[in-house]
């Protein structure tokens, strides 16, 4: 069994190099822009395409039923959203869709491998700076195949924060992240930053350029590949109420180590986010 996951990690990573060919490439036409839930939650041709290509190469190296697929854009289209513990790819084709819009240079490729519900790999291929993060359960975390390790900062007052503001516009919300974001840059942290792909952030902690990374109302395909790659690069994950990270719960902290976290989830405002594997 060991050696099949080790081929689906390789085999991930070439996917996740050829999808990453195929969004730069993309980027170089005119981008056909839709909307999802509001007009500031884009979709494109290229996210449906990229997708399909990604699970299309998955089901003709490892057969058509074997694997469950949990992907961004066939969730749109009305496909489960349900972990079990059957082996499960978990996609987000372009994450960072904004970004691509409007060529700003943060688009990643995330794709994560899960069995028995638990995350065995996760690779993120930020394709515009062309950078290759990956990581295997127990088997430490890439970039470009050199190591990396989240940093060593553990006064938050040495720190940089990443959080996102996401595509909900409702003024509550809006008020509460702000809210969050004022009482964290005020305690006071050196900056905040925001690179606009939640799995872009993820690498950023495991690389350690930026201590922590928190959001509220993100989903399971953004954040399931670098959950594994923070872990492996010595990080943690939490829940935004200190309890225990929940793959399936739209909302995490990720940070370097457990003291910086802490004294970030004392700040957060938690607003209620419907769980991705809602009946
Ligand atoms: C989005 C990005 C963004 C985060 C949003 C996500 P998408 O993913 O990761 O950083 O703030 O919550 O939805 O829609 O571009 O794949």
């Amino acid at each position: 069994v060991d050696d099949m996951w080790q081929k689906a990690y390789d085999f991930a990573v070439e996917v996740a190099r050829k999808a990453g060919e195929e969004i730069r490439k993309a980027g170089e036409s005119e981008i056909k822009v839709m909307t999802k839930s509001s007009s500031v939650d884009l979709v494109t041709k290229t996210d449906e395409r990229v997708e399909k290509i990604i699970i299309g190469s998955l089901k003709e190296e490892f057969g058509e039923d074997a694997h469950c697929f949990i992907g961004e854009e066939s969730v749109e289209n009305g496909e489960p959203c349900i972990l079990s513990d059957k082996p499960t790819w978990i996609i987000d084709p372009v994450d960072g869709t904004t970004n691509f819009v409007h060529g700003f240079p943060f688009v990643a490729v995330s794709i994560a491998f899960a069995v028995n519900k638990e995350l065995e790999f996760g690779v993120v291929y930020s394709c515009l700076e062309d950078k290759m993060y990956k990581a295997r359960r127990g088997k430490g975390a890439f970039c470009n195949d050199e190591k990396i390790q989240v940093s060593d900062v553990k006064d938050i007052h040495k720190s940089i924060i990443i959080s996102e503001h996401g595509t909900d516009r409702s003024p509550e919300k809006v008020t509460k992240i702000f809210s969050t974001m004022q009482k964290i840059l005020c305690i006071p942290v050196h900056g905040l930053r925001g690179s606009g792909t939640a799995a872009t952030n993820m690498c950023l902690v495991a690389t350690g350029a930026v201590e922590a990374f928190f959001e509220i109302g993100i989903h399971c395909w953004d954040i399931a590949a670098g959950a594994v790659i923070i872990q492996e690069a010595g990080g943690i994950l939490l829940d935004v109420d200190g309890g225990p990270f929940d793959l399936m719960s739209r909302r995490m902290i990720v940070a370097n180590d457990k003291i910086i976290a802490r004294r970030i989830i004392q700040e957060i405002e938690i607003f209620p986010s419907l769980r991705d594997d809602a009946p």
